[in-house]
């Protein structure tokens, strides 16, 4: 199985950013772990602060995988763009957010991205990548 997680603008960050809010680990670091919790799985990364190569990167792979993990950074609350690649794609979607998005600012609240989605994960941390991928690989193909 194949799973594509991305990530959005300053989530290159991580480890580094607001470490109060986003924690102190480095994304790279976790998915070391994330890949050794699933060791059959192939597990795509890709990051970028750019939305058009997000775009792309679903594009390219969304037709052809198994899932995706999502956390689209700030674009969740601005890309309409992403919203219809989402829809775009077979490939179902999970949207993950590392802070609980719905205790803070209210621009924040609100998202184009999940209404595309299976599922939302908010505000467990690092952790709720790994639920996310859980799922997916629960998934049946049929089950949408
Ligand atoms: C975030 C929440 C977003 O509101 C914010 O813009 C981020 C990170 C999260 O994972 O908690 O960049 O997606």
């Amino acid at each position: 199985k194949q799973i594509l997680i991305i990530n959005g603008p300053n989530l290159n960050l991580l480890g580094k950013r607001e470490p109060d809010i986003y924690g102190n680990r480095s994304f790279v670091d976790y998915l070391k772990t994330l890949e050794a919790m699933f060791p059959d799985v192939q597990l795509r990364y890709f990051q970028s602060n750019h939305e058009g190569e997000l775009l792309d990167k679903i594009h390219e792979l969304g037709f052809t995988i198994d899932g995706i993990v999502i956390n689209a950074g700030a674009y969740t609350h601005t890309s309409i763009a992403l919203a219809d690649a989402l829809s775009a794609v077979t490939a179902p979607a999970i949207e993950v957010h590392i802070s609980n998005v719905h205790a803070r600012e209210s621009f924040r609240h609100h998202s184009y991205l999940s209404a595309k989605c299976k599922g939302i994960i908010v505000g467990l941390g690092l952790k709720g990548y790994e639920m996310a991928v859980r799922y997916l690989l629960s998934e049946q193909p049929s089950a949408n």
